[in-house]
Formats: structure tokens, C-alpha cells, sequence
């Protein structure tokens, strides 16, 4: 039977053209999102999880193009748009975004403005989707703000952005982002500037705000003890490309990518240090511009052939719902690669 998927990401191709040079930050990307689910995409920095994010969306900067792919959105079982159909300044495009897909900015921290109260600040987002008079639209931002556990929510409707602390303005950006109930949120590091306790209570957040809504999520995160703890499916991006997915148990107790291995080796825990983890890795991430005749990781791959260096890897399913990109399982796959 097929899965019940919200977002399929088919063999996305997102450039950047800066001068003469060309960065494929998002490479031949697939994935799929399982509706109700969590899935957390990973990666060292650079890896092109933002621009992944950033391209479902069509809100990526100028320098920046969708080269081919596609992204299926399918909000009901009779519905599905491919939304790199649309222009990015599209009608459909600006009515889905924030009413069917709503997106926690990386740095959202300073995208709030200072010279607006937070309540004005959610209110423009609600009030963009949905026919609500201003007192309506009020009580349900004073409802929400409560549910995210902010202290008199009447009272803090009426406050600036720099009376909140970091852990506050992170609400106030969930607020933002589930005001208008949307079938995917998009949380790009989420918790990544605040401290141990805070993230902890943000990702209860999340997964509270998923049970009561039944939000699909793409959790965009590098630490993998966030992953371990909310999420159901794991994409592990390299150099733009999704090297390995699968299930959080396939990915955890039976990684098979090199690169995954070495992530998980020292997995830290919750909020342990934001960049602890990727310190096992030997070598560090070739410049983005480079071409690659053969496999991104095997200038570090500590099991690279020869091959490695000629072709680049093919994904193969190792199991139902586990797929790599590595010719160390060539063999082993040989009949379902692609
Ligand atoms: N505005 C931009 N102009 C030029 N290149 C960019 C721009 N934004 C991203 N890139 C390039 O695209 C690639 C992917 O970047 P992206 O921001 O998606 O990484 P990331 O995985 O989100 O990293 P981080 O964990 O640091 O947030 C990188 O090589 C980056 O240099
Ligand atoms: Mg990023």
C-alpha cells in the first residue's frame, strides 16, 4: 500500500549563481514526509538543509534557482499540487505559505521587528489567511500564546520583542509559525541559540503542538540527540545530498553510510554543546563550488575505493524505508539501486 505522504521532495536541484561560479546546494534531494509524522533532517553546516527547506517553499534569495524536481503536496487524498509549478511570487504559493505550510526561520530570533508589539506581529500572519475580526483574531493569539506557556498572555500581546527573553521570542516564532493550524511546519533550528532547559521545553513544544493539531513537521537540526528524541524519520544530508534516510530506529541501531556512522559516534546529550558531535569527523567539508565526479564523502571516508573516486553512488534500499548512497553496498543491493 502506498504511504500515506504529505511532502514527497522528488530528485530536487536547487544553484546558486554567485559571479561565474555555480554552488548546487541542494542535489538530486528526495525524501518523504509521512503524514502526522516528524522528520529530522540533518547534517553539518553548509549541507544545504536550509536551502532544501527554503526551495519547498520558493522563498530562497535571489542568487538562488530550482533547477528541476519536483515538491508533491498532497494536503488531502484527493489533492496533490506540485508546488515548483508555481512562480515564487505566486498567488497559490503566498495562500499556502503560512496557512499550509509555515516555516520557523533559521535566526528567526531577529527576524521579529522591534518596532512592533508581538501581538501585532502574529496578528498580521493570522489575519493574512484567515477572515477574523480583530477581536476574534486577538483572543486566539491570547489563546496561543498561553497554550506556549507565556506568562499573562493578555499582557504580553501588548509587548515589543525586547522585552522577551531568547526562550520567549522562540514562542512567540512558534506562534507565529502554528497561529493558522498548517498541515507542515518547517522548523529550521529551532532551539539551536538557546540553552539546555529551553530547547528541552521548545521541542515539547513542537511534539504537543503535533499531538493537538496533528502537524506533520521537518525538524532541521545537527544535533543528533534532538533527532533521538522527536523524531520518526531521519534524512542525513552531505555536501546537498540526502546520503542516507530512514526510520529513527534504522538510522540510529543500523547506519550504514560512513558519514552517519561518524555522526553518530559521539551523540551528545539534549543540548550538550551545539557543535560537540560533528568533532569525530576527520577533514572538513570541501568548498561548495567543487564538482564531484565521484562521492562528496570520499575525501574523508575512511572506506573509500576506488570506485568512490569515479562514479558517483547510486541510492539503494537496504531494507524497506532505509536507503543509502555509498558503493560500499553496491553488492548488496544491486537489484534495487537506482
Ligand atoms: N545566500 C546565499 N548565497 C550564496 N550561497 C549560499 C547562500 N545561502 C546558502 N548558500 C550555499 O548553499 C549551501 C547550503 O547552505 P545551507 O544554508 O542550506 O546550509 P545548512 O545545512 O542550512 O547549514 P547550517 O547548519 O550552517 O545552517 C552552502 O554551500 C552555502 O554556502
Ligand atoms: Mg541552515
Amino acid at each position: 500500500m502506498e504511504k500515506d505522504y504529505i511532502l514527497q521532495v522528488k530528485n530536487l536541484e536547487t544553484r546558486f549563481k554567485i559571479g561565474k561560479k555555480t554552488v548546487h546546494a541542494v542535489n538530486d534531494v528526495s525524501f518523504n514526509l509521512r503524514r502526522g509524522t516528524t522528520l529530522g533532517v540533518v547534517g553539518e553546516s553548509g549541507c544545504g538543509k536550509s536551502v532544501t527547506a527554503l526551495s519547498i517553499m520558493q522563498l530562497l534569495p535571489k542568487a538562488a534557482h530550482i533547477e528541476g524536481g519536483q515538491v508533491l503536496y498532497t494536503p488531502s487524498p484527493e489533492q496533490t499540487l506540485n508546488l515548483t509549478d508555481f512562480k515564487r511570487n505566486s498567488k497559490e504559493l503566498r495562500s499556502i505559505r503560512g496557512k499550509d505550510i509555515a516555516m520557523i526561520f533559521q535566526d528567526s530570533l531577529s527576524s521579529l521587528d522591534p518596532v512592533y508589539s508581538i501581538g501585532w506581529q502574529i496578528m498580521e500572519n493570522l489575519r493574512m489567511h484567515e477572515k477574523l475580526s480583530k477581536k476574534e483574531a486577538k483572543e486566539k493569539i491570547i489563546r496561543m500564546l498561553g497554550e506556549l506557556g507565556i506568562p499573562s498572555p493578555e499582557d504580553r500581546f501588548k509587548s515589543y520583542p525586547f522585552e522577551f527573553s531568547g526562550g520567549m521570542k522562540q514562542r512567540v516564532m512558534i506562534a507565529i509559525g502554528m497561529i493558522c493550524n498548517p498541515n507542515i511546519l518547517i522548523a529550521d533550528e529551532p532551539t539551536t541559540a538557546l540553552d539546555v532547559t529551553i530547547q528541552a521545553q521548545i521541542l515539547a513544544l513542537i511534539k504537543q503542538m503535533q499531538q493537538e493539531h496533528g502537524t506533520s513537521v521537518i525538524l532541521i537540526t545537527h544535533n543528533m540527540g534532538i533527532v533521538a528524541e522527536i523524531c520518526d524519520e531521519v534524512a542525513v544530508m552531505y555536501m546537498g545530498r540526502v546520503v542516507e534516510f530512514g526510520s529513527l530506529l534504522q538510522i540510529f541501531e543500523n547506519p550504514h553510510h560512513p558519514y552517519t556512522k561518524a555522526l553518530l559516534k559521539s551523540v551528545p546529550v539534549l543540548g550538550m554543546g551545539k557543535d560537540t558531535e560533528l568533532e569525530s569527523i576527520e577533514g572538513t567539508t570541501p568548498d561548495a563550488s567543487t564538482v564531484f565526479k565521484g562521492c562528496e564523502f570520499e575525501p574523508r571516508c575512511p572506506f573509500a575505493m576506488k570506485k568512490c573516486t569515479e562514479e558517483h553512488p547510486m541510492v539503494c534500499e537496504i531494507e524497506e524505508g532505509h536507503e543509502v548512497r555509498c558503493w560500499l553496498y553496491e553488492e548488496k543491493c544491486k537489484d534495487d539501486r537506482r
